[in-house]
């Protein structure tokens, strides 16, 4: 069914904050995006530059490019600034993150070198394996929270932005459970007063901030944050949109494409084995058992989800899963992630499947960033808040409303991500059958 959405026109600056801007993910998608809009680059993986859209009925053969029909940012209009916890400008991290080549980078040399990062809220306890030295003095959890929306006032000020998204691509935090002071914002609240350190994290603080300046907030690691009540109720008293969490660019991205097909036949599974040598700073602080088991817990619950495990307890009720990331530092960002897949077939006979994935991290995640930014500045001119559902298509532990159980599968996810592009721009949903 058409619906109307109103839709501000994505006039101005947008200015994309992003926390972790030293980092290789962060400097890929910087660099990469300045290289696209200066024509040198090709946004390979990027659904806002290259997908097209289907419009009306299957015989209409209208196919145009999503970034010609949907209200879009421009990327020329695109600012970028950020927070780390070391100095180095974007050009440098970006030379040390050794993702891209040195011949690539230099050909926006000048406009990431004028990209310094602001100092960063840092506690270690929340990254055990990183020892920050650009971050601001310590302080409360409550004056922090200050500070950030300072910094985003000031930058938004400084470079005469209309709009900031701010978007997390800062290390994974250790794992914390869900506590008293995330289930209400009154709580949370009360704990910002209390300076509660272990139940508030710099990402929470930084999550807390961005939504208190109604900028959207995107959530690429697999990080509590922005799984707490209290940020939701945040997000929706200040009319901001949430989108998370932990990027699906590897490993994960193949998982919802295998175990869909697995069950759309009704072929059995026994047992998954997923491992990954990789050697970049990521890999460093996934070395640490606290951050491992965040990541670990966002990977672990995909398979289940997708096979509905209890629905079809004779095919998919005793699945061993196991998740290992290693640290290995000859790989640097070019990731190998292998899977073995133990599965049943007619009268309970056993086959398998290997996947050897040779992939590059950041190389992946990059088109996802400029895409989220794109989406959920779109999502605030539209005037939609909280949990942004939609882009679940992104993630790998996607956010859901409240007691509905999180899409996994990719095509399901495609299609619910372009039909909302569709209501937005006024035309009717797809429907295969037309
Ligand atoms: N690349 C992928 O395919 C992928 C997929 C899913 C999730 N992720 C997640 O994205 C994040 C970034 O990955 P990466 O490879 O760029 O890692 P990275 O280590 O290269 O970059 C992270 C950056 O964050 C900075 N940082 C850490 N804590 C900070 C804080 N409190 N405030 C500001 N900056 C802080 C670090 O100094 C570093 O520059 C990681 O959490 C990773 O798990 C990456």
């Amino acid at each position: 069914m058409e619906t109307t959405v109103k839709v501000k026109e994505a006039a101005g600056k947008l200015g994309v904050l992003v926390v972790g801007v030293g980092g290789a993910v962060a400097s890929t998608f910087i660099a990469g995006t300045l290289s696209v809009r200066k024509g040198t680059g090709l946004p390979v993986g990027s659904l806002t530059q290259l997908a097209t859209i289907r419009l009306g009925k299957r015989n209409e053969n209208r196919f145009p490019k999503i970034k010609d029909v949907v209200p879009l940012a421009a990327l020329d209009d695109l600012v970028f600034g950020g927070w780390d916890i070391f100095e180095e400008n974007v050009y440098e991290a970006a030379l040390h993150a050794e993702v891209l080549k040195p011949e690539d980078l230099n050909v926006v040399k000048d406009e990431l070198e004028t990209i310094r990062p602001m100092p960063a809220v840092f506690d270690r306890n929340f990254v055990k394996r990183l020892n920050g030295t650009h971050v601001k003095p310590t302080a409360s959890r409550r004056a922090y929270v200050d500070r950030l929306r300072e910094d985003i006032r000031n930058f938004k000020a400084q470079h005469h932005c209309e709009r900031i998204v701010v978007m997390w691509a800062a290390s994974t935090e250790i794992y914390i459970p869900q506590t008293a002071p995330h289930e209400s914002l009154a709580a949370f609240e009360k704990a910002l007063e209390d300076n509660d350190t272990e139940a508030i994290s710099p990402s929470m603080c930084y999550a807390w901030a961005a939504v208190s300046e109604g900028a959207p907030f995107i959530m690429g690691a697999p990080n509590l944050c922005v799984d707490i009540p209290a940020l939701w109720e945040l997000a929706e008293r200040e009319k901001a949109p949430l989108c998370g969490k932990d990027y699906k660019t590897g490993q994960t991205l193949l998982k919802t494409v295998l175990a869909p097909m697995l069950k759309t036949r009704m072929l059995g599974l026994e047992g998954w084995f997923s491992t990954n040598i990789l050697g970049n700073r990521d890999g460093e602080v996934l070395d640490d058992p606290g951050s491992f088991k965040t990541k670990e817990v966002s990977k672990l619950s995909v398979i289940d989800t997708i096979l509905q495990t209890e629905v079809y307890p004779e095919l998919y009720g005793h699945i061993y899963h196991k998740v290992r990331i290693n640290y290995y530092p000859p790989r640097k960002d070019n990731k190998e992630g292998w899977d073995n897949i133990d599965i049943v077939g007619w009268l309970g006979y056993p086959m398998q499947l290997k996947v050897d994935f040779l992939c590059r991290d950041s190389i992946l995640a990059a088109p996802l960033c400029l895409d989220l930014v794109l989406f959920a500045d779109l999502a605030l001119r539209c005037g939609f808040h909280g949990i942004q559902s939609w882009l679940s298509f992104y993630f790998k532990s996607p956010m859901h409303a409240p007691g509905r159980v999180p899409e996994h599968d990719l095509f399901i996810q495609h299609t619910i991500l372009k039909n909302t592009l569709r209501k937005i721009i006024g035309e009717p949903t797809l429907d295969y059958l037309d």
